[in-house]
């Protein structure tokens, strides 16, 4: 089966919604990939459920580059996206195309995201220039989230919401194939689907998109830092995970680990040799 391309991700707005969730590594990417989502993000998120970072601020291109690998190993069908992480392309525009051509052509990404609106249209544009596929992300846009007062809803105020939709707009007129809105209100973000032609993947965004996205380690109970509202978890990974250590723990200490099953025999007569030896060199047992 051939993989997705951003022709296919466009052609379904309308027709049906799209899948997408973040994977950072080949046995998960692989899991994702088999179970036919449409695209994988590695995500700046990278940082926070698998590198124990506080925030996404701290991964850069080598860690995203060294993830990206695996991951489009371990995908044989859905699209690849990378994220262009904090200070990766808000420099210059020169900066940002040198940077998503690693992610391409080191990492194997089909297309990149990055967050933000007019600041980085210049950005994008170039980007798309250069023929590498950019999805955009507005709304909640952690990497600023310093300047927007912390993780919260964005586009509440007629006047936000605007601002919003006018981004949106842009985005798509340079060229991004598709848009991640991040924690707006539901009505805006249907609005925000109605109004352009590439199609809008929500994340705390409501069923008004025209596909959804979540961080794996969410929906499977990996990260439990906190989880947010718009997360559903389909289980709980982490306990499953801890009850098989703790239980593996037990097995070692009280000796029913490893058992007849887990371990190698030898021929009873080459064993009897062995004692032999030993005994000759003084080794007995
Ligand atoms: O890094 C990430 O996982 C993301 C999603 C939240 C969209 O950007």
């Amino acid at each position: 089966m051939s993989r997705l391309s951003t022709l296919d991700i466009i052609q379904a707005k309308g027709q049906r919604k799209l899948s997408m969730l973040t994977a950072y590594d080949y046995p998960t990417a692989k899991i994702v990939d088999e179970c036919e989502l449409d695209m994988i993000l590695v995500g700046d998120s990278l940082a926070m459920v698998v590198l124990g970072h506080e925030d996404t601020l701290s991964v850069d291109i080598p860690e995203m580059i060294h993830h990206t690998k695996p991951v489009v190993r371990g995908a044989k069908r859905s699209m690849v996206v990378s994220d262009m992480p904090f200070m990766s392309y808000q420099v210059s525009v020169q900066q940002a195309v040198d940077n998503a051509g690693r992610l391409i052509k080191e990492g194997g990404a089909q297309a990149v995201k990055l967050e933000g609106g007019a600041s980085v249209l210049p950005q994008v544009q170039a980007i798309v220039r250069a023929g590498i596929p950019v999805q955009g992300h507005l709304g909640l846009t952690p990497q600023s989230a310093g300047q927007l007062g912390g993780f919260k809803v964005q586009g509440k105020s007629a006047r936000a919401a605007r601002q919003l939709m006018d981004d949106a707009q842009a985005l798509a007129q340079a060229g991004c194939f598709s848009l991640v809105l991040e924690a707006v209100p539901a009505p805006l973000a249907e609005r925000v689907s109605q109004a352009i032609p590439i199609p809008t993947i929500g994340i705390g965004a409501g069923a008004g998109c025209d596909g959804q996205v979540l961080v794996l380690q969410d929906l499977v109970g990996l990260f439990d830092r906190f989880l947010p509202k718009f997360v559903r978890q389909y289980a709980r990974l982490g306990q499953e995970m801890s009850r098989a250590v703790a239980s593996y723990k037990q097995d070692v200490e009280t000796g029913t680990f490893p058992g007849s099953e887990h371990s190698f025999g030898m021929k009873q007569e080459e064993l009897e040799a062995l004692d032999q030896i030993l005994k000759g060199d003084g080794r007995e047992k």
